[in-house]
């Protein structure tokens, strides 16, 4: 049975008619087909389905996508919507590219909205501080070294 559901994803108002069981991560992938948002384990143990909820970051193959009614989602895809000083790529995606923070770059999206609520949040005060933030983001090619230097580039 379909439930009714009414959020803002990536500033558009979204009027939805969703299965209850269905998570943000599907919602998002399969019938809104914004598919930056990655699956990679779907057990909130990868990172790769990060996004921001009402401006908080949150593993959304965990997210019952009935839970956000009402609430604001921000994706990759919408990290620079609303923004007039960045139309293109918002300025950790610079980064990212400036210090090579990915290779294969499956994990890069969850990577992203990792960092940019890493810096957001206050815990990009030290290299120490932000791995131990993003360590819920799991990257297979090993680029965490060049993703802290991304990051600390972003903070400075
Ligand atoms: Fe959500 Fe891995 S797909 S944490």
């Amino acid at each position: 049975e379909q439930m009714p559901l009414r959020l803002t994803i990536n500033g558009k108002v979204q009027q939805l008619s969703i299965e209850p069981r269905v998570t943000l991560l599907d919602l998002l992938r399969e019938q809104l087909h914004l598919t930056g948002t990655k699956k990679g384990c779907d057990h909130g143990q990868c990172g790769a389905c990060t996004v921001h909820v009402d401006g908080a970051r949150v593993n959304s193959c965990l997210t019952l996508a009935m839970t956000t009614e009402g609430c604001t989602v921000t994706t990759i895809e919408g990290l620079t919507v609303g923004d007039p000083a960045t139309t293109l790529l918002h300025p950790m995606q610079e980064a990212f590219i400036k210090h090579d923070g990915f290779q294969c770059g499956y994990c890069t999206p969850g990577q992203i909205m990792s960092a940019v609520a890493c810096i957001r949040e206050g815990h990009a005060n030290t290299p120490e501080e932000v791995r131990e933030y993003m360590s819920g983001n799991i990257c297979r090619c090993g680029a965490y070294a060049n993703i802290v230097n991304a990051i600390m580039d972003v903070k400075k």
